[in-house]
């Protein structure tokens, strides 16, 4: 838990004793990492039933055995990334965490940590605050698994929500943006995977919370 400061640039005060990340935080950053896997990997699999494009994914780091076993994982998951995304939101917003955690978020500042980190002189003296590119690529991340729900209900139930089936281009449009929006988290977890590799401590505070 931190001190509320009272502008967005003043440095956060922590809590003597508080978590890094709190429990909520870091039991729902998890229930999402496996929904993540489990939507993925069965959304390969049914993606291998009939493909957009001109390669299918390898059989083994698929979910679900066949289209109808992967389908129902993929609805399993669906329930579990939904629900956990919308409070996970919920508690970000009314927690004020968002606002914390994730601004000020400038082009200057994300060049500029960019830059640092490519050049190995990011600090991670303070594990209680994102840098600028963590910031963006979370806030991303948020984004697109939001993208991801909206144009799989699309593809789930085109009929019932028809307007947002239109607003999307169509369902073809849909199931393109439904897939760009997977490769994209799926770059994040690579991305992500390599950083918490980078900074192992991140990892234990993640788990612990200390
Ligand atoms: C699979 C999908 C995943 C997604 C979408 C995801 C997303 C995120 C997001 C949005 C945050 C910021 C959370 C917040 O402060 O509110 C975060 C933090 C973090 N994630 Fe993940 N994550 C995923 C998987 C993983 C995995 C598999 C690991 C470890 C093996 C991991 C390790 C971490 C750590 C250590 C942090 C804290 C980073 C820091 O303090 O610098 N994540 N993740």
């Amino acid at each position: 838990m931190l001190a509320p400061p009272a502008n967005h640039d003043a440095p956060l005060v922590p809590v003597p004793g508080a978590p890094i990340h709190p429990g909520w935080l870091r039991i729902m950053h998890w229930l999402n990492a496996l929904a993540v896997v489990i939507m993925v990997t069965s959304g390969w699999r049914i993606y291998n039933a009939s493909p957009l494009f001109d390669f299918v994914f390898p059989r083994e780091i698929t979910l679900g055995g066949w289209l109808g076993g992967a389908l129902q994982w993929h609805f399993a998951g669906m329930w579990l990334l939904f629900f956990n995304g919308v409070l996970y939101l919920a508690m970000n917003l009314a927690t004020g965490r968002l606002w914390r955690k994730f601004f000020p978020l400038s082009v200057r500042g994300v060049a500029a940590d960019l830059g640092a980190a490519l050049r190995g002189k990011l600090a991670h003296a303070d594990p209680r605050r994102y840098n600028q590119v963590q910031r963006l690529a979370y806030l991303f991340v948020m984004l697109d698994i939001a993208v991801l729900v909206l144009s799989g209900l699309v593809l789930w139930k085109s009929v019932q929500f028809s307007l947002l089936r239109e607003l999307m281009g169509g369902y073809e449009t849909a199931r393109r943006v439904h897939f760009t929006a997977m490769a994209l988290l799926t770059a994040f977890v690579a991305v992500h995977l390599v950083m918490v590799a980078l900074v192992p401590r991140s990892l234990i505070a993640m788990i612990r919370g200390k």
